[in-house]
This record gives C-alpha cells, structure tokens and sequence, in this order.
C-alpha cells in the first residue's frame, strides 16, 4: 500500500514485544512508548526539508543544515500523550497541540472532547500520535479535524495496527503518510487489536 510505512527495524521489534507482555508493568510500558515513539518519528521525518547555514567550526567554517519546518506534535488523548515526551527530545522546537478523543464502548465511534489547536495553523507537518490504530475511526477523525483546520502536512505515527484501521485510514486520507512499528491480525469482536496489547490507555495510566 503506497503510503504505509512499517518499520523493520530490530530495535522496534524488540520492544513492541516487551510492550505487548502482559506482566509488563505501566512504568516499564511508558518508558517503551516513550523511546518507541522517538525511534517512530525519526523514521517518519527522513523526508524533512533542510536549508544550507553556514556553520562556524573551532577549526573552520562549512556548509550545515537547519531544519526548515515546523512540526507539530498531535497526540490523541489519552494514549497518544505518552509518545509525546520520546519524540520531543529529538525536536524540542516541536509545539504540541493536544486532541481528545475516546471510542463509544459500544458503538466503537470516536467520541470528541477536548481541543486546543489554535484558530490557524502554525506547523508545517503535523504528526498524529497515537499508539493504536484499531478501527481507524479516532485516526480518521483527528486527520479529518486537522484537514478543516487548514493542516497540509499530515502524518500519522502509530506502534501498532489492525489491517482494518489501516484500509479505512488509507481509504479516507490516502495522500497521509501511516508510520506504524508492527501490523497485527485483525480485531477482536469489541474492535480491541489481536494479537496486540490490550488497552494502551489503561496501560500506560495504570487505570485497568
Ligand atoms: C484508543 C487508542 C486510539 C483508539 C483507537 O484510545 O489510543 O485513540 O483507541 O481505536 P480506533 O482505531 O478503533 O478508533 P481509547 O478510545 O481507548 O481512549 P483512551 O486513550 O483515553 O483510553
Ligand atoms: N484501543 C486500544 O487501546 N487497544 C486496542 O486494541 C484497540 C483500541
């Protein structure tokens, strides 16, 4: 699928298998999202514009690069708020404008409550945090947010995905590059990923 990035990197692996142990305890599970989420984000902005600056060595001066734009980190409350802080430390200029969301129990629909991005866009590439892409809805909502809002640039930085929220993210924003660390099986009958980790919110926060 043009557009979905899945990482192979061993490192990823290795701790998206950590992540997935059940007896992994939420300080332990945090510090994995934590430096998931940076290695992620260094995979999806190799593509990040540069400009030449001319840099003053102790021994001489040369041709550098300086970042050219500005990002903006979106972490889909609650989950997403843990990947913040891993991708933070390789771009501290990033701002973050946070999104609330929760998916119905019931209806698996994405329930909107919290927003705080400002009137006009201030980044150039927003990348959407969040670590489980499972029906899509809550992924297709936060793009479909970020669209209206004036947002051009949008990428979307997950660890791990069900194929279904893969095609219905794909389907309604096909031209959004999808960073995903694994794929999973399917979903279970309560939209829940297999094989998964279970509820990334309730992990990270302690609150199963
Ligand atoms: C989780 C996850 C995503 C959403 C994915 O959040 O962090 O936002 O589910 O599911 P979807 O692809 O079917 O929409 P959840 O709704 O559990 O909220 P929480 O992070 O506050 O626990
Ligand atoms: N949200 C989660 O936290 N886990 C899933 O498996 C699906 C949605």
């Amino acid at each position: 699928m043009k557009n979905l990035f899945v990482s192979g990197h061993p490192l990823i692996k290795h701790k998206i298998s950590l992540l997935r142990q059940i007896s992994t305890e939420p300080k332990k599970f945090r510090e994995l999202v934590r430096e998931l989420a940076g290695l992620l984000a260094y995979e999806a902005t190799l593509d990040m514009k540069i400009r030449p600056i001319e840099v003053q060595t102790p021994l001489t001066t040369m041709m550098g690069s300086k970042l050219e734009e500005k990002i903006g980190l979106i972490p889909v409350l609650r989950a997403g708020l843990g990947m913040v802080e891993g991708v933070w430390e390789l771009m501290p200029a990033a701002e973050v404008w946070h999104i609330g969301l929760y998916r119905d129990e019931r209806t698996l629909q994405p329930v909107h409550y919290y927003n705080k991005l400002p009137v006009a866009p201030t980044v150039q590439v927003c990348l959407v945090l969040d670590p489980m892409l499972a029906t899509g809805g809550s992924a297709v909502a936060t793009v479909d947010l970020l669209k209206k809002w004036g947002a051009l640039r949008i990428k979307y930085v997950g660890l791990m995905g069900a194929p279904e929220g893969i095609d219905r993210l794909h389907e309604s924003h096909p031209d959004g590059p999808i960073h995903l660390g694994e794929i999973d099986e399917r979903l279970n009958e309560k939209g829940y990923i297999l094989p998964g980790l279970g509820d990334a919110g309730d992990r990270m926060f302690g609150t199963a």
